[in-house]
């Protein structure tokens, strides 16, 4: 059965239920309308036919008998499902489960246009493990109609996800009207240009770009998501992220403007100030939010906020000394309080990203954990709500395939097997502390994703496994089934017209030490076996040799690779050049563990025999945040060297600044070193990042690199005052 989620109980019967024209569906109730209005509209795309509905059949024989507990109460989507040769039954404790059986029963029926339609017999019991289900998406970035909205609300409905986390403002870009403040759509909602290509090229256009949802079109998508029992959760960011607000209206800034909405990406340092007009703004801005979107939760951002601007500001450092608040993240905890009370005081909570917990969390708040998993850990161990959202597993404008051979993203790696392999719930999380995770979301930040189809290329299909591991039915030891049920809906997307990335066919790598430990092992994998490669440089055929085992790469060599059906290559061809020397493959240890969202595989990647891609770096590199690199090699036995070779990363952008300095050591017995070359700053800046290091030949068994991170980020740089990143990949030693 290709469903997916899986559900939690499946039992597969014998025959099948035929659906034909004749099927009538029996309810007792009129509550479920909208429910059995929904599967009928999808029965007449896809079939041109629909079912009629009766509360009294002389025969139960090829009837949908239909029972809902509680249609209009129930919340927690549970449901079963009965398939047998004369009848389908459905119970369900509300509309909601009923909702989700329809979804099930639709995964069953085939996807070609029939006009008697078979469903395997079969019996499911069902129900999420999840309250949060998510998906963001950012029409800051980049504008995106209500009609492609709409279809995103589909696809989250098709998963059983049930929150929408829309992201409303932007430094480039403010989407949501607000009648008593036409400035922001006026103004806020358009910028004169945009970024072209990779931030790091710093390249714009000239083109006037925006765009807007009115309240009009807002309350129609909240009602056609509601109707899909998917809830729409607004996101209206503050301080920061701000800056197509401050354009309209710069009396809320701290030096008064002028500004212009952003054309560049980034973290910009001015965000509003804490002055009473900004909260009197926001509030009024939340009334008109409020009375569009019935969400339990409000989001308020709260990330990426520089205190730049509070630092230099009268009001804002008046309001710290009559606060008795200690600093400027104690400022922003102020600011987040004052508007949660606000929202409490209507009924409402408040949700913000992790940064919210600098400087105390106000009482109520939930946090979403974006910076990894430890801002939602302590948030659970402080007993608020959380929803994970780690860079590592959900961030899906990451790249999903070989960096080289997908479009230009953010960064990052983050391939289906990865998001299906996630755990919304710590392991050090006690069960007490673990009722307060409420769920996973992906997110979908658009800076590079201008158009629909882009954006339905970075989440299908990586939001299908997200769906399975927040419905609670995910199991990375089988993740071959969920491949294979996956492929299968790859029809549907094909049927649909839903673009999707198929990444997974890709062949993908991984290296590892050899059992001699002075090579590499080479291993590839791919949706199905069928991948052919060559070591001589040139390009693999359907002839070239098999793979079959790992390669075991001894020396400088380029493997390339790709995955063949019926002799047709059916993959881009991956191609990985190996530079072999004195460190590869040996043992490596590591002062400080990579964080997480960028330590894919761990400290023996700077000794894999790969270097990192300057251009797209979402493989192949290791970062730290805050933190210092201080590697150990193990070389096996005294060899003689004179040349390590490191590559370093910079991006102002991403937060990724060089290292103080980079200092090569040495040692015989692995405890005491000696230093014998030290790079400062300036040189890695010459060198463009790869840094080559000469000193004296030296017999040595050790070799350590220290290369401390550049500590905070300085004023006048994207994201001033917070910690740097430092990504470093191979450690060759010559
Ligand atoms: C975020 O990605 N800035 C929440
Ligand atoms: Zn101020």
């Amino acid at each position: 059965m290709p469903l997916i989620p899986q559900p939690k109980e499946l039992i597969q019967k014998e025959g099948n239920f035929t659906l034909n024209r004749g099927t009538l569906i029996l309810i007792g109730n009129s509550e479920s309308d909208n429910e059995i209005k929904l599967f009928n509209q999808f029965l007449k795309t896809s079939y041109g036919f629909e079912l009629m509905t009766t509360d009294n059949s002389k025969s139960p024989l090829n009837t949908i008998q239909i029972q809902v507990e509680n249609p209009k109460k129930d919340q927690s989507g549970e449901y079963e499902l009965k398939v047998i040769n004369s009848q389908i039954l459905i119970s369900a404790k509300g509309n909601i489960g009923l909702f989700y059986a329809f979804q099930t029963l639709q995964q069953l029926l085939p996807i070609e246009k029939e006009n008697e339609v078979k469903i395997p017999c079969l019996e499911i019991k069902d129900e999420p493990k999840y309250a949060w289900r998510g998906m963001h998406l950012d029409v800051g970035r980049h504008f995106f109609p209500k009609e492609f909205i709409k279809k995103y609300i589909d696809y989250l409905a098709m998963y059983k996800m049930n929150t929408f986390h829309w992201h409303l403002t932007e430094d480039q870009g403010w989407r949501i009207e607000i009648k008593k403040y036409p400035k922001l759509t006026e103004v806020g909602a358009w910028r004169k240009g945009s970024m072209v290509g990779h931030y790091n090229d710093q390249k714009f256009d000239d083109k006037k770009y925006g765009g807007f949802y009115t309240q009009e079109e807002i309350k129609e998508i909240v009602a056609y998501a509601k109707s899909r029992h998917i809830t729409v959760v607004p996101e209206i960011e503050m301080p920061g992220h701000s800056q197509a607000a401050l354009a309209a209206y710069p009396e809320l800034s701290c030096t008064g403007g002028p500004f212009e909405v952003a054309t560049q990406w980034g973290v910009l340092d001015d965000v509003y100030c804490s002055k009473e007009a900004t909260f009197e703004f926001l509030q009024n801005v939340l009334i008109e939010v409020l009375d569009l979107f019935p969400s339990e939760y409000i989001h308020i951002g709260g990330d990426e906020s520089p205190k730049t601007r509070w630092k230099n500001c009268a009001h804002c450092q008046a309001l710290i000394k009559k606060e008795g608040l200690k600093d400027e993240h104690e400022l922003q905890s102020y600011f987040i309080r004052r508007i949660e009370k606000f929202l409490n005081a209507k009924g409402r909570q408040i949700i913000g990203w992790d940064e919210i917990l600098e400087g105390g969390l106000a009482p109520n708040a939930a946090v979403m954990s974006w910076r990894g998993t430890e801002g939602g850990i302590a948030a659970a161990k402080q007993k608020h709500k959380v929803v994970m959202t780690p860079g590592s597993h959900c961030y899906f404008d990451h790249y999903q395939g070989e960096p080289k051979n997908e479009p230009v993203a953010i960064g990052g790696y983050t391939t289906v097997e990865k998001v299906y392999s996630f755990e919304p719930t710590p392991k050090d999380l006690t069960s007490e502390e673990a009722k307060y995770i409420m769920g996973a979301q992906g997110n979908v930040w658009t800076e590079y994703m201008n158009t629909p189809e882009h954006v339905e290329y970075m989440i299908m299909p990586r939001m299908a496994a997200l769906a399975e591991v927040v419905w609670g039915t995910s199991d990375v030891t089988k993740y071959q089934s969920f491949q294979n049920r996956l492929i299968r809906h790859f029809s549907v997307y094909d049927k649909k017209g839903i673009n999707y990335s198929r990444a997974i066919f890709e062949v993908t790598s991984k290296v590892s030490p050899s059992e001699k430990g002075d090579e590499v092992v080479f291993t590839l994998k791919s949706a199905n076996t069928g991948i052919h490669f060559t070591t001589d440089g040139t390009n693999p055929t359907a002839n070239s040799k098999k793979y079959k085992e790992p390669i075991s790469v001894t020396k400088n060599q380029t493997v390339k690779a790709a995955y063949f059906e019926n002799g047709k290559q059916k993959s881009a061809v991956i191609e990985k050049p190996f530079f072999i020397t004195k460190s590869t493959g040996k043992k490596i240890s590591l002062v400080n563990q990579p964080h997480e969202n960028y330590g894919i595989g761990g400290p023996f990647t700077l000794v894999d025999g790969m270097r990192g891609n300057m251009e797209k770096y979402g493989r192949d590199w290791i970062g730290f945040w805050g933190k210092d690199l201080e590697a150990t090699i193990d070389l096996g036995k005294k060899q003689s060297v004179s040349k390590v070779t490191m590559d370093v990363l910079t991006n102002d952008g991403s937060w990724i600044h060089y290292p103080k300095f980079i200092e090569v050591l040495v040692s015989n017995d692995g405890k005491s070193f000696q230093s014998v070359k030290k790079v400062p700053a300036e040189e890695i800046r010459t060198m463009k990042g790869i840094v080559i290091i000469e000193f004296d030949k030296q017999k040595t068994k050790y070799i350590k690199v220290i290369a401390p991170n550049a500590g905070k980020i300085p004023d006048g740089k994207p994201g001033a005052g917070s910690d740097c990143w430092l990504f470093v990949d191979e450690i060759m030693v010559e």
